[in-house]
């Protein structure tokens, strides 16, 4: 496994819509494992392929753990979602902060549905369908939107993205100065 790099703000991958998984080869087993190392690494509960320069619809996530993780040793339990889809989201919903791999030190109040019904399918190709609550809910609905090219800040409200102007700025001005 290997730690891969992470696509920041605002690199035009983040922005794209990644494609279906077809077929899951030991290619898609090795970006997904990379990704799992990837998000540990970094203290993320989920990550999208688009965040790590594949626009494919590979999603890594494990809330538990970062429920967990002032606790030690900290249990990991990551779930691997093969081209998710997010099936029903309940109406009654809930603001919390957020924060992105993507969009470091950005944090901002983003409203979810507080319940969501998914399918998607895992490694060995087997179709599951599941419901989830709380921050996993939270999660999967933040990284299936990754999937779609829409990040966190696309969904807060105007006055919130307002007060981070300044700070998004200076990161597309990072994403400029590396890129040339
Ligand atoms: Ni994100």
């Amino acid at each position: 496994m290997s730690r891969l790099k992470i696509y920041i703000y605002d690199d035009p991958i983040l922005r794209q819509v990644a494609r279906p998984v077809e077929k899951i080869t030991d290619k898609i087993r090795r970006l997904a494992a990379d990704m799992i190392e990837t998000m540990y690494d970094a203290r993320g509960v989920g990550l999208a392929a688009n965040q790590v320069g594949e626009l494919v619809r590979v999603v890594t996530v494990d809330t538990a753990w970062s429920e967990k993780r002032n606790s030690k040793p900290a249990a990991r339990n990551p779930l691997v979602l093969i081209n998710p889809e997010i099936l029903e989201e309940s109406a009654e919903d809930e603001s919390a902060s957020e924060g992105c791999l993507s969009l470091p030190e950005i944090e901002g109040d983003v409203w979810r549905s507080l319940k969501i019904r998914f399918r998607y399918q895992d490694l060995d190709g087997n179709a599951h369908e599941e419901e989830a609550t709380g921050l996993k809910a939270r999660c999967i609905q933040h990284e299936t939107d990754h999937l779609n090219g829409i990040l966190f800040i696309d969904r807060m409200a105007p006055e919130s993205r307002i007060e981070l102007a300044g700070q998004l700025s200076r990161l597309r001005e990072k994403f400029k100065a590396t890129v040339g």
